[in-house]
Formats: structure tokens, sequence, C-alpha cells
């Protein structure tokens, strides 16, 4: 029987955001989202984890080479969030909010394409040290 592992890589980058939906004036904004809502943007440091699953391969031991998945995470998603404003910069954000939650969903759809389909993927972000999301696509 084959042995299942799960590979967690961790990386860091930053981004300017405002929690602000479109359809709401800027009362109704403040009134739900608070200081996220303030119209000139702010920044986190955030952190993200990606947990990939699958079985351990005989010929390399690895569930999945490290370097190759933080090659993936970079170039194509990290790369275009890093010192970023994400509402303005970031194609997916022009009709999401950039919450912890879309953004993670944003980043396991586009990991997802680069990871073999045999291995389950789970993206954990923090927002904050205290506040963080995890999506496993379901
Ligand atoms: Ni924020």
């Amino acid at each position: 029987m084959k042995l299942r592992a799960t590979i967690c890589r961790r990386e860091h980058f930053n981004a300017a955001h405002r929690i602000f939906n479109p359809k709401w004036d800027d009362q109704k904004n403040l009134e739900v989202f608070g200081k996220c809502s303030y119209p000139n943007y702010h920044g986190h440091n955030y952190d993200l984890i990606v947990n990939v699953t699958g079985e351990i391969d005989e010929n390399t031991g690895y569930v999945m080479d490290m370097g190759e998945l933080k090659k993936i995470i970079w170039e194509y998603a990290l790369n275009r969030f890093d010192h970023k404003n994400l509402n303005l910069d970031v194609e997916e954000f022009r009709s999401l909010i950039p919450t912890a939650e879309n953004i993670a969903v944003v980043i396991w759809n586009i990991l997802r394409k680069h990871i073999d389909k045999n291995k389950q993927l789970k993206v954990i972000l923090y927002e904050t040290e205290r506040n963080f999301v995890e999506f496993s696509g379901d």
C-alpha cells in the first residue's frame, strides 16, 4: 500500500486592499466593513500556506518537489499579488471583494490548474497573525 502525506509550503507577500462593495455607498460600507473600507486602502503582510496531499512516489520519496511547488506559487499567483494594490492591479478583484476568503479562493483556483489532479490541494491564508482562512475547493 502506498503511503500518503501532506507537504506544506509557506510563502509571504505584501499587498494593499480596500474591502468595499460598490453596490453600497460609503456610509453603508463603513457600517459593514469598518476601517477596512477606508477609501485610501491599507496593507497586510500575508502568509500563504499551501498544502498538497498525495501518495509518496517510490522513486523520489516525494509527494511533490517543494522547489517546483514554490515556483508554481510565485510564477502563477504571488508575482501578480506581491506589492500590488489588489483592488486596482489584480484582474480577479475588479469584480470580487478582496477579502481573505476571496483571495484564498482565487489563489486556490490558480494553483489547482498547475498541480497534479491526483493530489489534493488546500490553501491557508493568514491576513494577520490571528485571522486566517482555509480553502480546499469545496
Ligand atoms: Ni484589510
